[in-house]
């Protein structure tokens, strides 16, 4: 063969593996509302910053006529490229080969790309389209997916890792994503669950649709699976690119600070007006996320999950910070279980990469009752303590309005090591609002009273005492749990000097194999 020829084989080569599938099978993807693997890295990647490897792995199966049906890449591109000129390992799995189904050599790509990312310290990033084990490969496909979730393990808090769901995730597959920092799902495409709607409707008689039972709408709202939820693949990808923006490459890295042309200085009045008088009226935490943060930019995590809380990423004075903010708008903001596992889970993923933390706490307690006490609130609302416990980023509390009981220690408090906490002059911080206050210290009392007219009195009159005493910052100041009472104008600009302040931050905990934190 001539030079010229050889050259040209590898050109054929080439272009039957980015056929993949097929034109039929592509026309298909389409068809149904989907890009496929490669079109999804071009547009998650910055232009021509793709490198793919393994393009010429084929599987080594050879029962079920599979010797006859064999394809380049073998149903997974892999690769590396760039992300806004940072280096990112990827894997999109191609659901126009054997639907996208794992085999033994695919899975060994994906590890080969897994441990390249390691050893270099960049993040990884999985789009997952497939119907699962590759049935004609048994357990070797087993095998497979075995060695990436260990790889999954590794890597975690190590170096960030995303995954994109954009067709069918089901069976053990789903434990890939679950294992990794974040996932985005795209409504009506994708859908995650360990055993189908028929295995269900076999083993327990319901009767359930795909969508119903892991569509992306079910997993951003009801089970908190998914982070993110994307109308299309398109927005699903460039989202990914959204959120890298804000992640170190790796757990040694700082995360990446970039220029902002919103002052650091400004004013902003809107806030000391916009505390309601009545302490129990709601108002939406994100006017106050987006009134202080560069641009008022504010990437939401888990936006339509456990709304009661809000956590998401963005920046002072360009530099990243991860949010948790109570959110009064939805159940007052109380923490239950559903929103301490996810404020929990955030804040861990923040110490993992380095990013600081700031608080912002208007929370009236925990939310009691059997259901939470049955759905195990003890352990939950303990995941957040231990998180913020743990944490060793700088961290920045600012109490807006109420901090009530054990929610007040929780809500990184002074003593879980909250480096800078200050407090509007609007913010209660007591064991309990003074309604409960005073039916327990004064219950007595109150029964005594025969008369409903003074009874009521008396209790009025009792619980504006307590409010006089308690419902106010300076309890708290007065014992320095509470660096300094600010005017809520100044909030961005506190913020920001504090997060100067403690960039060179140190502080590390004890050695050990690793914590127990309450699961
Ligand atoms: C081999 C598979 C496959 C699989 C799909 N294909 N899934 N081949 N192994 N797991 C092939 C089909 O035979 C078909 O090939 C092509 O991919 C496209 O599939 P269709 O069924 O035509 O596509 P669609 O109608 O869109 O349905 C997609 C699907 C369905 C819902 C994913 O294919 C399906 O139910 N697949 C099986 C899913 C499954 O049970 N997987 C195992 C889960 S258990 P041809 O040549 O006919 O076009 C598991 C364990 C992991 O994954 C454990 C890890 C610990």
């Amino acid at each position: 063969m001539a030079n010229q020829d050889k050259i040209n084989e590898l050109i054929e080569k080439r272009a039957k593996a980015r056929l993949g599938g097929g034109e039929k099978r592509i026309e298909s993807q389409h068809a149904k509302g989907k890009l496929t693997a490669r079109e999804r890295i071009d547009i998650l990647l910055d232009d021509d910053s793709f490198e793919e490897f393994d393009m010429f792995v084929t599987h080594r199966t050879k029962s079920f006529g599979l010797d006859k049906k064999v394809y380049l890449s073998d149903g997974v591109v892999t690769g590396h490229g760039t992300i806004d000129g940072r280096i990112v390992y990827v894997f999109a799995q191609d659901f126009t080969v054997f639907g996208g189904s794992l085999s033994e050599t695919y899975a060994l790509k994906i590890c080969k790309v897994m441990d390249m990312a390691m050893k270099i310290g960049v993040p990884v990033i999985g789009l997952n389209d497939s119907g699962g084990a590759r049935i004609q490969e048994g357990v070797r496909s087993l095998a497979g997916y075995a060695e990436i979730f260990q790889r999954n393990i590794m890597a975690s808090g190590v170096i960030p890792q995303i995954s994109s769901i954009l067709g069918p995730c089901a069976g053990g597959a789903v434990y890939s994503p679950a294992l990794t920092d974040f996932t985005i799902m795209t409504d009506q495409t994708s859908y995650m669950f360990v055993t189908g709607p028929k295995v269900v409707k076999t083993v327990t008689g319901e009767d359930v649709t795909t969508e119903q039972l892991g569509g992306a709408n079910i997993h951003s709202t009801k089970s908190g699976v998914s982070h993110f939820l994307a109308e299309s693949d398109e927005e699903n990808l460039l989202l990914i690119r959204k959120l890298m923006s804000y992640l170190p490459s790796n757990n040694l890295e700082e995360p990446p600070v970039i220029s902002t042309s919103d002052p650091i200085d400004r004013l902003d009045d809107v806030l000391n007006e916009m505390m309601p008088d009545n302490p129990n009226e709601p108002y939406d935490i994100l006017d106050v996320i987006t009134t202080i943060t560069d641009n008022g930019e504010f990437t939401e995590v888990h936006r339509n999950y456990a709304r009661n809380i809000c956590v998401g990423f963005a920046r002072f004075n360009g530099r990243p910070v991860g949010i948790v903010a109570n959110q009064p708008k939805f159940f007052a903001g109380v923490l239950d279980t559903e929103a301490s596992r996810k404020a929990a889970r955030f804040v861990r993923f923040c110490d993992s990469f380095n990013i600081p933390i700031v608080t912002l706490v208007d929370v009236p307690g925990f939310l009691p009752g059997t259901g939470q006490e049955y759905g195990g609130i003890i352990l939950h609302g303990a995941k957040l303590l231990f998180a913020y416990g743990e944490a060793t980023v700088p961290k920045i509390t600012i109490t807006l309005r109420k901090s009530y009981g054990g929610a007040h220690d929780v809500m990184s408090c002074k003593q879980l090591r909250g480096d800078l906490n200050y407090a509007w002059p609007t913010a209660e911080i007591a064991v309990m609002g003074a309604k409960g206050a005073v039916e327990v210290l004064e219950g007595s009392a109150i029964r005594k009273i025969d008369d409903a007219e003074e009874k009521q009195d008396y209790i009025v009159k009792k619980e504006d005492e307590y409010n006089a005493k308690f419902a106010n910052p300076y309890v708290a100041a007065k014992y320095g749990f509470i660096d300094d009472v600010i005017e809520p104008r100044n909030t961005r600009f506190r913020i920001i000097r504090g997060l100067e302040l403690l960039a060179n931050k140190k502080e590390v905990n004890p050695p050990k194999k690793h914590s127990n934190i309450p699961l």
